[in-house]
């Protein structure tokens, strides 16, 4: 296989590039703050190792990890191998490891520690000279929030931070991104006073799921589907982001924070947007991101926000066979814990092709199961010549992306049961990406720790982008504040009772994938 190497700089002739051809970073070191941290362990370091495994880092690269623990390069080493040997999505390969944990360095510190800033920035440089790493870094911030300004502070005053014409520098940020609109603008300020927008990379995993890029190609690679893409055949959208898991051992960053700030902020937002966008005039970022932007500004709450949204904490219930408890017996939760643990919205996108469509956006911890689809449910034909009866068990048809797990789209339509009679039912028809291709997706972080070190933005939201997001969200959590607690849900079914009423009222029900 050829392969084209690249510095990272965006490079103007890019475009006479094959794009099917692999990119491959070029001599560059990942640094990660946080690398003692769950994300690191289960998905930061072994998206390292596939992608060192698929060919696609330099031989010039290496892996600085940066945290208060004891430990040597050695002891760093060897966490690596167990999160790689646990997590990883390609198998080991003794070649493979040996070559890359050649580039394992561990520099021990807190994030206010100047000695140890210090210190990373004699490791760095010795990477330099040694492994040729060329003085290109991407610093990855998978920490909390709280820490950012610290952390930027001192990458700027040992240098870390400084570009030049003959090296890159770029910093990784991980979500929440504040938490609500006025905490997300302090932050950006706080990254933007050390890092320029185009060297900063904002981390939402949902664009990097393969799933979700294909909503592109599905939407503007065919012409199958266009037509039927507005107000005229849409009836609603409904974005659902479900988990069976509970909170268990996550108290410190969810207990006041929720569902909304956790997942509709940023992901399903996100996934709204590139449904709802027009066709940009390339995959450029910049034009990418411009299509984004025109749809957040132009979604709106449906209003009264207590009708048309919805909120539940789970208490106990049964997970299949496991009995489970509620979120204020979980670990690290408080008895009297406010934090809702499902949220709805319902939003409007306030343009010719939309108006007047409602887009359903939920998520909620210990549901029915694990999915996340977005289905795009179409008006009832206007006339059925059919005897009553015989469409009794016809719903409406649907096109379903399915996002997670079981990737693939499915078409719901109404087929004649065969028979004497001409009776319909709904059938699917599916496109499944296990049936139709043979190699399986990579994982959202392989894609998205390449590109920062390529140097490619478009799968990273823009701040634009983040703070429009919290203008939609912020009426919604000043609306729940002062409405006392969220409404209990028993664990293992899909939610609180008012989730269903908001969808009742307007003559809707969820879907139950
Ligand atoms: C994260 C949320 O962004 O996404 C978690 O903070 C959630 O609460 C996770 O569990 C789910 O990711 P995925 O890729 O498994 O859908």
């Amino acid at each position: 296989m050829t392969a084209t190497v690249e510095t990272g700089w965006s490079n103007p002739l890019r475009d006479s590039r094959d794009k099917r051809l692999p990119r491959i970073a070029g001599p560059c070191s990942l640094v990660i703050f946080g690398v003692t941290g769950d994300l690191a362990r289960r998905k930061l370091m072994p998206a390292v190792y596939d992608l060192a495994n698929r060919g696609l880092l330099p031989p010039s690269f290496a892996l600085v990890g940066f945290a208060r623990r004891d430990w040597d390069d050695q002891d760093f080493g060897q966490i690596v191998h167990d999160a790689v040997r646990d997590h990883s999505r390609t198998p080991f390969r003794e070649e493979v490891w040996e070559r890359l944990s050649e580039g394992f360095r561990f520099v021990q510190g807190a994030f206010d520690d100047d000695a140890a800033f210090d210190q990373l920035s004699e490791v760095l440089a010795e990477l330099d000279r040694q492994r040729g790493t060329d003085g290109n870094h991407a610093f990855y911030l998978s920490i909390p929030p709280g820490a950012f300004p610290t952390v930027c502070e001192q990458l700027q005053r040992s240098g870390l931070a400084e570009q030049t014409e003959e090296h890159w520098r770029r910093v990784v940020i991980e979500k929440p991104f504040g938490h609500d609109l006025r905490s997300a603008q302090e932050l950006n300020a706080v990254v933007n006073r050390v890092f320029p927008e185009d060297a900063v990379f904002r981390i939402d995993h949902y664009l990097g799921k393969e799933t979700v890029q294909n909503i592109l190609a599905l939407r503007f690679a065919n012409q199958l589907f266009d037509p039927l893409w507005s107000s005229h055949y849409v009836d609603h959208v409904q974005i659902t982001m479900a988990e069976d898991i509970g909170l268990g051992g996550r108290a410190g960053y969810y207990d006041g924070i929720g569902a909304a700030r956790d997942v509709i902020q940023n992901h399903l937002l996100q996934l709204l947007a590139l449904v709802a966008m027009e066709e940009p005039v390339s995959f450029e970022p910049k034009e990418l991101q411009a299509e984004k932007i025109k749809v957040l500004s132009a979604t709106r709450n449906v209003l009264p926000l207590e009708l048309n949204t919805a909120r539940g904490q789970y208490g106990p219930g049964w997970q299949g066979s496991t009995e489970v408890p509620g979120l204020v017996d979980e670990e690290g939760f408080a008895a009297d814990s406010i934090t809702e643990t499902y949220a709805a919205i319902a939003v409007e996108v306030d343009s010719r092709r939309w108006a007047g469509v409602p887009f359903y956006l939920r998520t909620g911890k210990r549901l029915g199961r694990r999915v996340t689809e977005i289905a795009i449910v179409f008006k009832r034909a206007p006339h059925l010549p059919f005897d009553k009866t015989m469409t009794e068990e016809l719903g409406e048809n649907a096109l379903v992306i399915r996002v997670q797990p079981d990737e693939g789209i499915t078409l719901r339509f109404g087929s004649k049961v065969p028979g004497s009679s001409m009776q319909v039912r709904d059938v699917n028809m599916d496109f499944s990406y296990g049936q139709a291709f043979t190699e399986s997706s990579p994982e959202a972080y392989e894609r998205l720790i390449l590109d920062v070190l390529l140097g490619e933005p478009s799968l990273f939201p823009v701040n634009d982008e983040v703070e429009l997001s919290w203008k939609i969200l912020d009426p919604v959590l000043e609306h729940w504040a002062a409405s006392g607690r969220p409404d209990t849900y028993e664990s293992g079914t899909w939610g609180p009772r008012s989730a269903d009423e908001m969808m009742s009222r307007v003559g809707r029900t969820w879907r139950r994938p």
